[in-house]
């Protein structure tokens, strides 16, 4: 497992937001290595990316396509791709780098509709690929812990659950301004048919569903539109009823004054609560029926197998969101080197959101917007 493997990315362009995130989170491990690129669909800020990473000239590609076949037809090629551009091109490239025989992974929302989410995950498979999608806030070793608990029964059955995803980044029309991140998530051509579900309400959606296991039967939505020039939701409150005969409520919105990313869960269940903030995401609380509450702390408190060997430093050595990220891939390398040897992946290595994940969080999105248009009927998942 020593060997390095290779990776190519494809959008992380300077000036851009998470491909350099996702960079420095894989570096972290050192078990990858960033071998080529196509950054940016502006030649010039691609050419300068690509220089600043010290890559040669000829691994610096001006399109994802070429690159798919270039990258292919080399001995020493990259081993997976990591796709960092605006919702409305992952598919397209997701596909081009599997058709080529090329693992993957891609940032959420997976796809623009269910459809073609579905059709990624099939071709992986068929193509025996490893496929990836970068649901962040599940890297963190409490999470991994608070998913343990809820498997041991030690909330027994889940009654409800309450969670959030607030910011306040687009309390103003800042995309009028030119902020570019802004601009694109409040356009449907990149962006699909939701901004605010689809960005962070995606979010609550694979988290909950990884921490409990529960499948959500039907929900009824509304998203909001406060932005007068907006044409997408930038508030949404949506009501769940999961198969279990559990319910929830989930909020997410990017106009709420004084949230900065406050993705926060509170999970009731028949024995105790769980209840977690990512701004404070070493923590965990814990509270059994009748007895005081308790704070798990990361590093200090003793916790699952699947959550205790992803901390890297010691309590009180704050870990945060490039390690959240690097805990992902360290998993999703892991699981590639060894199978790209050959063998099965062990199970610890396969902890990763999956394309079925991403297709999961794109079926929500679907079902939210179907039931905001319909004033908030229930629909089916
Ligand atoms: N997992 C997370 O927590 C998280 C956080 C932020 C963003 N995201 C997701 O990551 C993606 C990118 O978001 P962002 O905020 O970094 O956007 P961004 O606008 O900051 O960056 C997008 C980059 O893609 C490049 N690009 C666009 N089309 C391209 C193409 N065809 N070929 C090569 N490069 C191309 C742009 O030039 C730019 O460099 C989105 O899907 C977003 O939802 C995920």
């Amino acid at each position: 497992m020593s060997e390095l493997i290779n990776y190519g990315m494809i959008g992380g362009g300077e000036g851009s937001f998470i491909g350099d995130v996702h960079r420095r989170a894989i570096a972290l491990d050192g078990k990858a290595v960033l071998t080529a690129g196509s950054f940016s669909r502006n030649t010039e800020n691609n050419r300068k990316t690509g220089e600043s990473l010290n890559l040669p000239s000829e691994r610096i590609y001006n399109s994802f396509k070429e690159m798919a076949r270039e990258e292919k037809n080399r001995r020493d090629g990259i081993d997976f791709a990591v796709i960092v551009t605006p919702n409305a091109s992952h598919y397209e490239i997701a596909r081009t780098f599997l058709e080529k025989g090329i693992s993957v992974v891609c940032d959420k929302p997976l796809t623009l509709d269910s459809a073609q989410a579905l059709e990624l995950a099939d071709l992986a498979e068929k193509q025996n690929l490893l496929f990836a999608v970068t649901y962040t806030y599940t890297g963190y070793p409490v999470i991994k812990h608070a998913r343990s608990l809820i498997a041991k029964g030690e909330i027994g059955d889940i009654r409800f659950i309450n969670a959030e995803y607030p910011q306040e980044w687009l309390a103003t029309e800042i995309e009028q301004e030119g902020q570019k991140q802004a601009a694109w998530r409040t356009d449907p051509s990149s962006s699909g048919i939701s901004n605010c579900v689809g960005d962070i309400g995606s979010h609550v959606e694979n988290m909950i569903s990884y921490i409990t296991g529960l499948e959500i039967d039907r929900l009824s939505a509304r998203l909001d539109i406060f932005g007068k020039n907006r044409k997408l939701d930038d508030n949404a409150t949506i009501m769940v009823d999961y198969k279990s005969g559990a319910r929830g409520l989930y909020w997410c919105s990017q106009i709420a004054v004084g949230h900065d990313n406050d993705l926060s869960f509170r999970i009731y269940g028949t024995k105790g609560s769980l209840s977690w903030h990512q701004e404070n995401p070493e923590h965990l609380q814990l509270t059994y029926l009748d007895k005081p509450g308790m704070t798990i702390s990361k590093g200090r408190d003793e916790l699952s197998e699947s959550g205790a060997r992803m901390i890297r430093l010691p309590s009180g050595h704050p870990e945060g969101v490039f390690e959240a990220f690097a805990n992902i891939y360290s998993n999703y390398v892991s699981a590639l080197k060894t199978k790209l040897a050959g063998k099965e992946p062990q199970p610890d290595y396969m902890d990763f959101p999956s394309a079925m994940d991403g297709y999961k969080g794109v079926r929500f999105v679907e079902a939210c917007v179907e039931s905001s248009r319909k004033d908030a009927a229930w629909v089916k998942l």
